[in-house]
């Protein structure tokens, strides 16, 4: 998969970003093992404490998706905001790609785009095998 494609779908999520209290939108864009993308936006709420980010709602719309394992199965995430570049994942993020899986993240770094090995982004982490 052209790494590319994946950018732009996460673009296309970040205009759909419901974000009026901090005006900072984000866009996700994830590929699953079996090829799929799903992606996300951020979604903020009145109590700003109930906001999601646009990784974790990525990750939710594969979920509600997916048939089997491998469509669970997070190979990489591309994450845009077209208010600040790059928009690296905050840890609660990284948290919850970790469980499924993620092994790469993809980010706008100047003119190109910059590919993160996931175990850079998090190491040592806790993971589900933990359990
Ligand atoms: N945000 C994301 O969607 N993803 C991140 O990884 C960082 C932060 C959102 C949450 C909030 O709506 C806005 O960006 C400012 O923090």
């Amino acid at each position: 998969m052209d790494s590319t494609i994946l950018i732009e779908a996460a673009h296309a999520a970040s205009a759909r970003s419901y974000a009026p209290y901090s005006n900072f939108r984000v866009g996700a864009a994830l590929l699953t093992a079996n090829g799929e993308i799903h992606t996300g936006c951020n979604v903020e709420n009145a109590s700003y404490g109930l906001s999601m980010c646009a990784e974790r709602a990525a990750v939710f719309a594969m979920l509600a998706n997916a048939l089997d394992e491998d469509d669970r199965k997070v190979s990489s995430v591309a994450i845009v905001s077209p208010d600040a570049a790059p928009c690296l994942p905050c840890g609660a993020c990284r948290q919850v790609l970790r469980e499924f899986g993620c092994e790469e993240v993809l980010v706008e770094e100047g003119s190109g785009i910059r590919r993160y090995p996931f175990k850079e982004l998090l190491p040592h982490a806790f993971g589900p095998e933990a359990l």
